[in-house]
This record gives C-alpha cells, structure tokens and sequence, in this order.
C-alpha cells in the first residue's frame, strides 16, 4: 500500500438507494477510514450519475439527503473531508466536454455497463439499431463524466467496489490520452479496493444485495429491525446439536458487530451445541442495535434539520470547486483556450 499520508482520496455515491449493513461494512466504513488517514479526502455524492435511473425530482432530492445523513452518521468528518453534490461543480461538466474529444468512443463501447445493457436486449431478442433500445447517452458516456470527477479535484487514490475498477483504468486512459496530447496536466489515479472485508451474506445465505430483495438496511425502526434478523434462514438444528459457524449467516453477520469475546462466546456455543438459532440471532440483533445506535440517533436528527445538511455539502462544494477551476485553468491553457 502507498503512504496514505500522500494520497488525496476520492470517491463518489450515487444517491439511489439507502444503504444495507453490507454497503456499511463492505464500502462505507473502508471509505470513512481511508479518508481519515489520508492527506487529504474528496467525497460526493454523484447526482448527475444517478440521472441517469432516477427520473423524479423529488425522489433525486430525497436519496441525496438520505445518502448524506447516512455518510455523515456513519462517521465521516466533513471538516477533514470535502463532502458535496457532484452538480455544485460545473468545472466537472466542462472538462467532461473537453475530456469527450480526447476518449475513442471503442473505449465506451468497452464499459461493462454498457456491455450488460447490449446483453441484456440481445437476450430479449433485439438485433442491430435495436440492440441499442432503452439506452441513454448518459449511460453510454459514464466513464467520462466519472473521469471527469476524479480528475477535476486530481483525486490519486480512488477507493471503489469491483465493478468499478474498470472506470478508474479508463479514467487513466483517457486522462493519458489528455497528457499525450497536451502536456503533463493530468493527475493518474490508483482504484483501491479493500479486499479483507469479504462478503456480507444477506438473509437467505446468498451475498447481501438489494437486487436479491436479502438486505438489512443500515438506518430502520428497532423492532423492524428485529422482525428481519428474526427472519434469517437457518437449518432446523436443534439449539443442542453442534453447528458449523463458518456455514451460518447468523455467525458471519455477528462477525461485524460483535467484540472478540462476544465471537469466541458464539463460535464455541455453536461448535459444542447449546447455542440455538433463536438465541444467536437475538444476539446479532443486539450487536447490530449497539452499533449503530448513535449513528441512528444523528441521522435522524440530521434529516430533521436538512438545511444543516446543505450547509455542509455547500461548503465541501467551495472546496471541491477551487481545486476544480484550478485543474480546468490548466486544461483550457493546454488546448488552447483563454
Ligand atoms: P448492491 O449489491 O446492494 O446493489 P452495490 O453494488 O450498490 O450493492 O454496492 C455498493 C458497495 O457496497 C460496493 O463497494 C460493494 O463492494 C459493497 N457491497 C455491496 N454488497 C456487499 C456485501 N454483501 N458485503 C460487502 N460489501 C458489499
Ligand atoms: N460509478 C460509481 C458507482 O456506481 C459512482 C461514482 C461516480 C464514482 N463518480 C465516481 C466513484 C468517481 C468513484 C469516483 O458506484
């Protein structure tokens, strides 16, 4: 690993959808972490790329105070890092723009988001112009304006999920693309992708997902929250028959909340007997609730107060958009604009 103490992080959410236990553990903790020991951290919320799936006003501002409240209660610190709505940029749309001229549009047709979604219609038996149905230039240029964020504020450390690995690889392509043509102006970012979280199993054993419909949301009501633990699949073990731990989705979960004791307690009450399925999971409840309890508290009050919330974003977005203009200044400088 790179000397955190030099890298500027960055990364992006898209305001789509409130997170689960899994997206907490999994990116958001990470994330808060290596922003913390960074130099310096860069985090927005990339409305302009949700855009693209959500076409309601109302739901578009709703997930983006949902998304803030829920980073900020989960512990980042918006005084060390600069927190803001991709769309207060408009340096970023700009070099989206000079950035279009600069990337082979074979690249785009590359981006696996892109590719799924030719899949997807060839599946349904769409041939030719067809194979192009329901998709939108927005989704089709996506690794630009995603290129275009990372570069504006010369993010170098980009913490991001699998999936996004290919967006960063484009963003040095054609940030080099950039550079060949006109000069060393662009910085090159590194993805970052944190590997010893592993998966976090959802109700059903499979990989927690909203799209399996198997998730635990971060922020809910106490006793909805007990309800859905209470609704983990489990084998029908008696509580005195020995279980595997490392095969129980109730251990695995257990693993992110509870303390080390508190595990060995589990792990051994499982592998010896004694420990039953209801009790293990009025433990993970409890484990869970003792966590986010104060984050809980402060998402709550934040999105009772959202003029607070856009306080704080504007005043990450006054960060974000000096260091925007400056690499924008250098750009326009290079191509040969005033
Ligand atoms: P979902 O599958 O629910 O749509 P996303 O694909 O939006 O989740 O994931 C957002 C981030 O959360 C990614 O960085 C991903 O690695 C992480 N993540 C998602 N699901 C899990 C999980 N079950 N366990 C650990 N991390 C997860
Ligand atoms: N594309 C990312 C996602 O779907 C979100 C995102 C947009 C992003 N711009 C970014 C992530 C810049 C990192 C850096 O999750």
């Amino acid at each position: 690993m790179t000397d955190l103490g030099k890298q500027r992080v960055l990364t992006g959410v898209k305001p789509t959808e409130a997170p689960h236990i899994g997206n907490y553990i999994g990116a958001i903790r990470p994330a808060i972490e290596l922003a913390a020991q960074a130099e310096d951290s860069y985090l927005f919320i990339a409305d302009y790329h949700a855009l693209n799936i959500i076409r309601n006003a109302e739901e578009l501002k709703e997930y983006t105070y949902l998304i803030a409240a829920s980073w900020l209660a989960l512990g980042l610190d918006a005084e060390k890092t600069a927190f803001y709505r991709q769309s207060d940029i408009p340096e970023i749309f700009e070099i989206t723009t000079i950035l279009s001229a600069v990337t082979p549009k074979g690249l785009m047709n590359r981006a696996h988001a892109y590719k799924a979604a030719i899949d997807k219609n060839k599946e349904a038996g769409r041939k030719g112009a067809d194979l192009d149905y329901g998709i939108n230039m927005g989704l089709y240029t996506y690794p630009i304006l995603m290129a275009a964020d990372i570069l504006a504020p010369r993010g170098t450390l980009v913490p991001v999920g699998r999936d996004q690995i290919q967006h960063v690889e484009m963003t040095r392509d054609i940030a080099g693309s950039f550079n060949h043509l006109f000069g060393d102006i662009l910085t090159l970012p590194d993805f970052y992708v944190q590997e010893s979280t592993g998966l976090l199993p959802g109700l059903d054993g499979q990989k927690m997902s909203k799209s399996y419909g198997n998730h635990i949301p971060v922020f809910m009501d106490s006793k909805k929250r007990r309800k859905l633990i209470m609704k983990i699949v489990t084998d029908s073990k008696l509580p005195e028959e020995p279980k595997n731990p490392d095969e129980n989705t109730i251990y695995q979960l257990y693993c992110h909340f509870a303390t080390e004791t508190e595990r060995a307690e589990m792990r051994s009450g499982f592998e010896k007997g004694g420990m039953g399925y209801g009790d293990a999971k009025q433990l993970l409840f409890e484990a869970v609730e003792r966590d986010l309890e104060e984050p809980s508290k402060i998402y709550n009050d934040l999105l009772a107060d959202k003029k607070r919330i856009d306080t704080l974003l504007e005043k990450g977005a006054e960060k974000a958009r000096e260091t925007a203009a400056a690499t924008l200044k250098d750009m326009r400088h290079a191509i040969g604009l005033r």
